[in-house]
C-alpha cells in the first residue's frame, strides 16, 4: 500500500482540508505578513474529555470543546506555502508531563522577531519552515466518563498519532515528512527524545489503534512511519522508572551534608539567610522556618536516599556505556564525565567571550538573572505582566580559571552540587515517584485509567504507607517485582517502557532519528545530570545517529528555547 492510499472507512475523516483554514496577520522581523492557521483532530477516534479541568499551575481551566487535548495546529506562513520539501518544526508541550491543549502558538497581531535567542516559533516562520503545534493528552485530565484516559503512554501516543496525520496527508500539506524536527521543553524535551528514539516501533500499534490513529488498520498491522528527522530537545525529564536513583545517586550526599548542618541547628535559623525564591513561577521566598525544616531528612528518607543511590549504580552499569575511548563509562567515572561535559561548556564559553554574565573566577559571584512568568512574544502595545526578571548574586565556590580567565582549571564537584541545590531547593526524597499527588511528583502518570496514581518504582510502592489507595505492598500484599508479573503490572511496565527513549535506544530494531540536538542548563536541578549523561551516550552508541549535539549550557537552569539562534543553525547545517 501506498502512504497516502486511504483505506480504512476510519481514516476518512482524517483526509485534510486545503481549504479549511483561517488568516492570521503577524509582524516577523517588522515584515507584516500572513500565516494560514489550520486546526485538525489528528485521530479517527479521539477521547471526549470533560470541558472543566484542571491546568497549568492547579488552576481551574474550561476547554473549547472535549478535544483539544487531540487536536494540532498547522501554521504556514507565507514563505512556507506551497513548499513541499520545507521542514516541519513539530512542537509538542508536555509541560509537567501534564496533558497539554492545543496551543496558539502563533495569534494574529503579535509581532515576532525572528532573530532572537528565545523565539523559536519566530526562527520556525522566518526560516520558512512548517510549523506544527500539538495538543496531547497525559496525566491529570478526566475522560468524559470520569477515567484517567491521559495516562502513560498517551502523550507519546498522541505525538505519533499527529505525526502519522502529517504522512497520511503528505500530498496536501506542504512540508516534508522527511524532515520533521520534534521539540519540546522539559516534559517536552522527554516527549521529543521518546519519538525521537522509537520510530516505527510497533509497541505503540495497539495504542495507535485505539485512537484511530492514521496508518494502523483493524488487524493491528502499520502503513505509516512515524520515525522523525531530528529533534531539538531541551532538559528531558526523561527515564523516569530510574529518575529517582540517578536524582539520589546526584545528590545524596548534597543533601546529606545540608541535612546534618541544619539539624544541628535544633530550629535556631537566625543567621541564616532568606532563602531564595524557588524559581518561576513562584517568585515568593518561601517561608524561612519551613524552608530550612524542609531541608532536614528523616531516617527514612536517608534510608530511602541510599538504597536509590545504589540502585542507580547497579543501573547505570548494566547499560554498558563506553566513553569516547572505548573504556566503559560506570557510575564509578560518571562523575569525572560530568565534569568534563560542564568544563567543557565554560570553556567554549570563555574562548567565545560571550558569557552573559561573565564566568566568575573562585571567590567571585555568579549572577544569576532569575526569570519570573513565562515572557515570550506580546502583541503591539500590550505591557508585559510578567514580574521583572531579578539578579541572584551568589559567591563561587567551585569554579576555579586559569590565571589568563581563558580556561577552566577546575572543578570541585561536590561543591558544584551544593551550588545547584542553593538556587533551588532540591526535590524531595523520592522525587518523581512521590505517591501522594497532591505534593507533587509523576505517580499519577501511571496506573490504570481507573486509578487515581500508582507508584511505578520498586522503592516507592514497597514502601508506600497510604492504606487503602489500592497501591503498594501494604494494600496488595505483594512486592513491586510479584505486582510487575499481574496483568496491571505489566501494564505499568509497558507505560515506563513506552514513555523512556533508553529501552529503544537499546534495541535497534527501531528507526533512531539521525539527528539530535540536546541542551540541560548547568543548574537545572529538575532531574540528576546523570540522566542526561545517561541519554547522550546512549544516543551517541547509535549506529544510526549521524549527529548528537549535546550541552550543559551555561547558567541555565530549568529551561528551554534560550539558544534558538544556534539550534536553528544547527538545523540548517544538518538540512
Ligand atoms: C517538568 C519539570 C519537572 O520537575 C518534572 O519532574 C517534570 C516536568 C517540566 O518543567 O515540564
Amino acid at each position: 500500500m501506498t502512504q497516502n492510499t486511504i483505506s480504512l472507512a476510519s481514516e476518512v475523516n482524517l483526509r485534510f482540508d486545503p481549504a479549511k483554514y483561517e488568516t492570521l496577520k503577524i509582524s516577523l522581523d517588522n515584515n507584516i505578513i500572513q500565516v494560514k492557521k489550520y486546526s485538525v483532530i489528528y485521530v479517527a477516534n479521539p477521547v471526549r474529555f470533560r470541558l472543566e479541568q484542571i491546568g497549568k499551575g492547579g488552576k481551574p481551566q474550561r476547554n473549547a470543546n472535549p478535544y483539544v487535548y487531540q487536536t494540532m495546529n498547522i501554521y504556514l506562513s507565507e514563505y512556507a506555502d506551497r513548499n513541499m520539501n520545507a521542514p516541519i518544526i513539530f512542537m509538542v508541550h508536555n509541560g509537567g508531563w501534564k496533558a497539554s491543549v492545543v496551543e496558539d502558538s502563533v495569534d494574529e497581531g503579535i509581532r515576532y522577531s525572528g532573530n532572537s535567542n528565545d523565539d523559536l516559533v519566530g526562527a520556525a516562520l522566518k526560516a520558512g519552515y512548517v510549523l506544527v503545534d500539538a495538543g496531547t493528552r497525559s496525566r491529570g485530565i478526566i475522560a468524559e466518563d470520569g477515567s484517567f484516559l491521559g495516562k502513560a503512554p498517551a502523550a507519546v501516543v498522541d505525538a505519533k498519532a499527529a505525526i502519522r496525520y502529517l504522512r497520511l496527508n503528505s500530498d496536501l500539506i506542504p512540508g516534508s515528512t522527511d524532515r520533521i524536527v520534534i521539540t519540546g521543553i522539559s516534559g517536552g524535551g522527554a516527549l521529543s527524545v521518546a519519538i525521537a528514539s522509537s520510530g516505527n516501533s510497533p509497541d505503540y500499534y495497539p495504542y495507535l489503534s485505539e485512537v484511530g490513529a492514521a496508518g494502523i488498520s483493524a488487524d493491528g498491522t502499520s502503513s505509516l512511519r512515524d520515525d522523525v528527522f531530528a529533534t531539538i530537545a531541551y532538559c528531558p525529564i526523561t527515564d523516569l522508572a530510574n529518575a529517582d536513583a540517578a536524582y539520589e545517586w546526584q545528590y545524596a550526599a548534597t543533601r546529606l551534608i545540608k541535612s546534618d548542618y541544619y539539624a544541628s541547628l535544633n530550629g535556631d535559623y537566625q543567621f541564616l539567610p532568606e532563602p531564595p525564591p524557588q524559581g518561576p513561577p513562584d517568585s515568593q521566598p518561601p517561608d524561612k522556618h519551613k524552608y530550612y525544616d524542609s531541608l532536614i531528612l528523616s531516617p527514612q528518607q536517608k534510608e530511602a536516599s541510599d538504597r536509590l543511590s545504589e540502585a542507580y549504580i547497579r543501573y547505570f552499569d548494566s547499560l554498558d556505556l563506553k566513553r569516547e575511548d572505548g573504556t566503559p563509562l560506570t557510575a564509578d567515572n560518571l562523575p569525572e564525565v560530568i565534569i568534563e561535559l560542564v568544563t567543557a561548556e565554560i570553556n567554549r564559553v570563555l574562548v567565545s567571550g560571550s558569557a552573559h554574565p561573565c564566568v566568575p573566577d573562585l571567590g567571585e559571584d555568579f549572577i544569576l538573572t532569575i526569570k519570573r512568568g513565562p515572557g515570550g512574544p506580546k502583541k503591539p502595545g500590550e505591557l508585559s505582566d510578567d514580574p521583572p526578571p531579578y539578579n541572584l548574586a551568589i559567591k563561587n565556590e567551585w569554579l576555579k580559571l586559569s590565571a589568563d580567565r581563558k580556561s577552566v582549571e577546575c572543578v570541585d564537584y561536590e561543591k558544584y552540587l551544593d551550588f545547584v541545590a542553593s538556587i533551588q531547593a532540591l526535590k524531595p526524597v523520592p522525587s518523581f515517584d512521590q505517591g501522594d499527588v497532591s505534593q507533587g511528583g509523576e505517580s499519577n502518570l501511571f496506573g490504570t485509567p481507573s486509578q487515581i496514581y500508582s507508584n511505578f518504582t520498586a522503592w516507592s510502592w514497597d514502601h508506600n504507607a497510604s492504606k487503602g489507595d489500592g497501591i503498594g505492598k501494604e494494600d496488595t500484599g505483594m512486592s513491586f517485582d510479584e505486582y510487575l508479573e499481574t496483568t496491571d503490572g505489566k501494564e505499568l511496565k509497558a507505560q515506563l517502557k513506552l514513555t523512556s527513549p533508553i529501552p529503544y535506544l537499546s534495541s535497534g530494531s527501531v528507526k533512531t532519528a539521525p539527528y539530535w540536538y540536546v541542551r540541560h542548563g548547568i543548574r537545572d536541578r529538575d532531574t540528576a545530570f546523570a540522566i542526561e549523561v545517561e541519554l547522550y551516550y546512549m544516543i551517541k552508541s547509535q549506529p544510526q545517529v549521524k549527529d548528537i549535539n549535546f550541552k550543559f549550557t551555561w547558567l541555565n537552569g530549568h529551561a528551554g528555547n534560550y539558544d534558538v539562534q544556534e539550534a536553528f543553525s544547527w538545523l540548517a547545517d544538518i538540512l
